[in-house]
């Protein structure tokens, strides 16, 4: 788990300026493959996945706060779409890490900078818990390692122990339990974000009226592609089971894909997780940005956004 991106001790030496503020980014995800089972009695998913983590964060700013307060100030992009009473999953997690691993009057304020739009299929809220989990853990001097915050990540939701972890890997269970793969290469990816959110719950949901059970296995060959460094092969398998059912729910989804699918260095096209972000892999970022650039003319697609994977999971920054 790449933590520590740089850490900035104070001239003299003496105590490390980052323990009044500390600053994480974590990053969004992308699912190459995103294969789920039918649901089980707990109301989840079985799921088998291919993560990887592109090069869009959110940035979490955690400051102490004195008797015990956890509150959250948000900002950027879709900052109105997050609560700010308590219940969004960076209180949430700092709330979770205090209770398992602190003490009651330890408190923390959150500032958070979002870059990731918000119920759009990229694991923005997740990065925001990873994000404010490796924050507060370091603001509070907390012995817990990369286990333990991965442990309590999957308590706050499925893809949060992804967004601590970054790179590129299998998950399975619920998408907590994972694999890091050992892959080659640097994935030129064009995201067009839409005008409308998609409820995970609710496509999910309609996953289960539409197909009922998905894909049991991964598309046979991604594996092996990524492990080679060999974009194009892996462009030819990408699959998600949750699409069909993002688009029934999100018919625009539809002329969105079918018109980046056939732009000139597309390798391949896919909804990302639940919706209702598509998610282009491109050649080369040559034609990544001409394929932005006509994504963009299309009124269903809100904006675009060239990124890049796989980038390291949640990191404090200097
Ligand atoms: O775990 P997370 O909070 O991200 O999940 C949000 C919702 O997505 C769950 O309440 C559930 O409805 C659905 N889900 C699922 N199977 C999974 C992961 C999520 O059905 N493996």
């Amino acid at each position: 788990m790449g933590y520590v991106d740089g850490m900035s001790h104070d001239v003299a030496g003496e105590a490390p300026s980052w323990s009044e503020v500390v600053r994480v980014r974590a990053p969004a995800k992308v699912n190459l493959a995103l294969c789920v089972g039918a649901r089980a009695p707990d109301g989840y998913h079985p799921l088998r996945t291919i993560f990887q983590a592109v090069s869009l964060w959110d940035e979490v700013t955690a400051t102490p706060a004195p008797g015990g307060v956890l509150d959250v100030v948000v900002e950027g992009r879709d900052a109105s779409l997050v609560p700010t009473d308590g219940t969004d999953l960076t209180v949430r997690a700092a709330a979770l890490l205090r209770q398992r691993c602190g003490t009651p009057g330890l408190g923390a304020h959150l500032h958070v900078t979002k870059a990731i739009p918000v119920a759009a299929g990229l694991a923005g809220g997740s990065a925001d818990a990873a994000a404010a989990l490796l924050a507060c853990s370091v603001l509070w001097d907390l012995d817990t390692d990369p286990e333990m915050l991965a442990e309590l990540g999957a308590e706050l939701g499925s893809d949060v122990p992804f967004a601590l972890l970054g790179g590129t890997a299998l998950g399975t269970g619920r998408g907590s339990d994972l694999l890091p793969l050992l892959t080659r290469g640097r994935y030129q990816w064009v995201l067009a974000f839409a005008h409308r959110t998609l409820s995970t719950p609710a496509v999910y949901q309609r996953f289960d009226e539409l197909i009922g059970c998905g894909r049991a296995e991964l598309p046979a060959g991604l594996l092996e592609a990524l492990v080679r460094g060999d974009a194009a092969a892996a462009g030819l398998r990408l699959a998600n089971d949750l699409q069909g059912p993002a688009v029934d729910l999100y018919p625009e989804l539809g002329q969105t894909l079918a018109f980046g699918t056939v732009l000139h260095g597309v390798l391949g096209s896919l909804v990302s997780g639940s919706g209702p972000t598509c998610a282009f892999l491109c050649a080369d970022a040559r034609s990544a940005a001409a394929v932005a650039d006509r994504l963009a003319e299309l009124p269903a697609v809100r904006a675009t956004r060239l990124v890049t994977g796989a980038v390291p999971g949640a990191q404090l920054l200097g």
